[in-house]
C-alpha cells in the first residue's frame, strides 16, 4: 500500500469517528445511537453513499480556526429502502452539537437538490444544538438556504424528518416545513425557545420534556406525525411509511403483493354498527377490516383522535384513510380534527394517493373555544382540500352524516367521485331532536317526542340524497372492501385538472 493510500485510509477512519471516541461514548451513554448507526439501521444493508466526507467548516472566529473536523457535522448521502433510491443526512451530535455551520448547511443543500433532481425521498435525521454559536449569520443563511430548498421541494418529492435529540430555535421550521415528523419517546425535544426563555419571559415553570418533548407534540400540539419507543423502531416506521409512497409527484402508487382478496366479504361488519345511533364503536374496527391483510398505518393516532388518518393498501394499491371516529367525542369535527385531515388530504394528492372518506359525524363542535379560534377557517380547510384533490375520491356514510359535515366531509357536491351508505345512514341538516326543537319550539314534550319520530322516519336515512343521486349506491356493511376495490378500480383512470393559476389561496 502506497503513503497517499495508507494517508487516505486514516483519514477515512478519522472522518468516520467525527467528533471522536470521547464525544461518541458521551452520545452512547445519553442512550443514543450515532449519526452513521443511524442512517445504517435506516437504509437497506450497504446501500449508504456518502458525499462531502472531508468537507469542513470555513470559520476563523473564537478559536474555531484551530478545530476542524472532517464532515464538520453532517452525514450526508444516498442510498436504498427497500431497493428504492433515498437521500439522506444526518447532524452529528459528536461534532460541536450538531450545530449547523455554512458549510454543513451547503452538504445538506447539496442532498436536497439532488433528490429533487433525480425525484426519490429525502430524509433528514435531526440531533442538534441549532445554529452554530460562533458562526453568526452564515449559520442563519444556512437554514434559510434548507427551508427554500424544503419548501420548492414541497409536494414534488416525499420530505420526511427524524427528530432524534434537540431541534431548537428557528430550526424547528425545516421539519416543519416536511411531510412527516418523527420523533422518540423521552429523547427528541422540539421547541422555538426553551425553557428557561420561556421562565424569563411568560413565568411559566416548565421542562424541556413538557414543553417540547415527543409525547407532547404527538398528543398536543399536532407537530410530530409519529411517535417512536426506541431509535431503532422509530426508525423501522420510516421504512414502512415508504413504503406507501411513491417517490415523487410524478410516479404513481407503488404496488404490492399483498394476497388478499378483493372480493373479500367481512360479515362481522353487519353488526359493527349499533342500531341506537347515540351508541359509539370504533371505526378502527371497520378500517382494519376493509384494508388489505388487516394492515392499517395510522399517522398522528394521539393528536384529534376525533378524526383517523392513515395508509393502507387496497388490492395492493396505497390509499390514504380519513375517518371520523364515534368512539371519540361521537367523531366530531373540531379545529385540530379538521387541520390534521386537511394537511393529510393534501398529502395524498400531492402524491396520487386516492383518498378513501368513512364518515360518521354529527357536526361541528359548538362552542366559544372553537368559534373565537376560527372553526370557520379550520373547517374550511377540510372542503378546500377535498375540493382541491384531483385524486379518485370515494366516500362511505357508515352512520352519521349531518348538516356542514356531511357537505364539507368528501359529499358528491365538494367533488366525490363515488358516495356510498349503508342502509342505516343518516343524513339530513341535523338530528332530530335538534330539528324539533328549533321548528316546534312551543310544543309540548309529548308532541316533540311524536315530531321527533316522524322527523327521523323522513330524514334520517339514506334514501332522500340516494333519490337525488347524491349517493351512488346503498351497500351492506359486509360488501364494503369489494365496493370500494371496485370504485378504485373504476376511478384509476379518473383525470381531472384545475384551472391554471399559480396557486390556491388555502384558509390558514
Ligand atoms: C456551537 C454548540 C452549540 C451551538 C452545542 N454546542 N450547541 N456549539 N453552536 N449551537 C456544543 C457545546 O459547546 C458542546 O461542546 C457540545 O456542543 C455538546 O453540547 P452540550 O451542551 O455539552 O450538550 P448537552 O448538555 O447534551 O446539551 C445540548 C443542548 C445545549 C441542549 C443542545 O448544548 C444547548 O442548549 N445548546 C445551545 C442551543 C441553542 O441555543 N442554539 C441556538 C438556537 S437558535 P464541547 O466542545 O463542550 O463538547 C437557532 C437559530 C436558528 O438555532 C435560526 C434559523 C432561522
Amino acid at each position: 500500500m502506497n503513503q497517499q493510500t495508507i494517508d487516505f485510509i486514516e483519514r477515512d477512519k478519522a472522518a468516520e469517528l467525527g467528533g471522536g471516541q470521547a464525544k461518541i461514548d458521551k452520545q452512547k451513554a445519553g442512550g443514543k445511537l450515532t449519526a452513521r448507526e443511524r442512517i445504517n439501521i435506516l437504509l437497506d444493508k450497504g446501500t449508504f453513499v456518502e458525499l462531502d466526507k472531508f468537507v469542513i467548516h470555513q470559520c476563523h472566529n473564537l478559536g474555531m480556526d484551530k478545530t476542524f473536523i472532517d464532515g464538520d457535522g453532517i452525514v450526508s448521502g444516498y442510498g436504498k429502502i427497500d431497493g428504492r433510491l433515498v437521500y439522506v443526512y444526518a447532524y452529528d451530535f459528536t461534532v460541536f452539537g450538531g450545530s449547523l455551520s455554512r458549510t454543513n448547511a451547503n452538504k445538506i443543500v447539496k442532498v436536497q437538490k439532488l433528490a429533487l433532481k433525480m425525484g426519490a425521498p429525502i430524509i433528514a435525521i435531526n440531533d442538534s444544538g441549532g445554529a452554530r454559536i460562533q458562526e453568526g449569520v452564515g449559520s442563519l443563511a444556512g437554514y434559510g438556504d434548507i427551508f427554500y430548498q424544503n419548501t420548492i421541494s414541497s409536494g414534488v418529492i416525499p420530505q420526511i424528518s427524524v427528530i432524534m435529540g434537540p431541534c431548537a430555535g428557528g430550526a424547528c421550521y425545516s421539519p416543519a416545513l416536511t411531510d412527516f415528523i418523527f420523533m422518540v419517546k423521552g429523547q427528541s425535544h422540539m421547541f422555538v425557545t426553551g425553557p428557561d426563555v420561556v421562565r424569563s419571559v411568560t413565568n411559566e415553570d416548565v421542562d424541556k420534556e413538557q414543553l417540547g418533548g415527543a409525547y407532547t407534540h404527538s398528543t398536543k400540539s399536532g407537530v410530530s406525525h409519529f411517535l417512536g419507543e426506541t431509535e431503532e423502531d422509530t426508525l423501522m416506521m420510516v421504512r414502512e411509511l415508504l413504503s406507501f409512497l411513491p417517490s415523487n409527484n410524478m410516479e404513481d402508487v407503488p404496488y404490492m403483493n399483498t394476497g388478499d382478496s378483493p372480493l373479500r366479504e367481512e360479515e362481522s361488519l353487519n353488526t359493527l354498527i349499533p342500531e341506537d345511533p347515540s351508541k359509539p364503536y370504533d371505526m378502527k374496527e371497520l378500517i382494519n377490516a376493509i384494508v388489505d391483510g388487516n394492515n392499517f398505518f395510522e399517522v398522528m393516532a394521539n393528536f384529534a383522535q376525533n378524526i383517523i388518518i392513515g395508509f393502507a393498501r387496497m388490492d395492493g394499491k396505497t390509499v390514504g384513510i380519513v375517518a371520523n371516529q364515534p368512539a371519540v367525542q361521537a367523531g366530531v369535527l373540531d379545529i385540530d380534527s379538521s387541520d390534521k385531515a386537511a394537511r393529510f388530504i393534501r398529502f395524498c394528492d400531492c402524491f396520487n394517493i386516492p383518498v378513501i372518506t368513512l364518515e360518521d359525524v354529527p357536526g361541528f363542535l359548538p362552542g366559544c373555544t372553537q368559534e373565537h379560534n376560527g372553526i370557520i377557517r379550520h373547517g374550511a380547510k377540510i372542503v378546500y382540500a377535498y375540493v382541491e384533490a384531483t385524486v379518485p375520491k370515494v366516500t362511505l356514510i357508515t352512520r352519521k352524516a349531518y348538516g356542514g359535515a356531511y357537505i364539507v366531509l368528501s359529499s358528491k357536491h365538494t367533488g366525490a367521485d363515488v358516495n356510498f351508505a349503508y342502509p342505516g345512514a343518516e343524513i339530513a341538516v341535523m338530528g332530530a331532536a335538534g330539528a324539533v326543537n328549533i321548528l316546534y319550539r312551543n310544543k309540548t314534550d309529548e308532541e316533540k317526542a311524536e315530531l321527533t319520530k316522524n322527523y327521523e322516519k323522513q330524514f334520517s336515512n339514506p334514501y332522500r340524497a340516494a333519490e337525488l343521486g347524491y349517493l351512488d349506491e346503498i351497500i351492506l356493511p359486509s360488501q364494503t372492501r369489494a365496493k370500494m376495490i371496485q370504485a378504485l378500480d373504476m376511478t384509476q383512470t379518473k383525470i381531472r385538472t384545475n384551472p391554471a393559476k399559480k396557486h390556491g389561496n388555502l384558509p390558514l
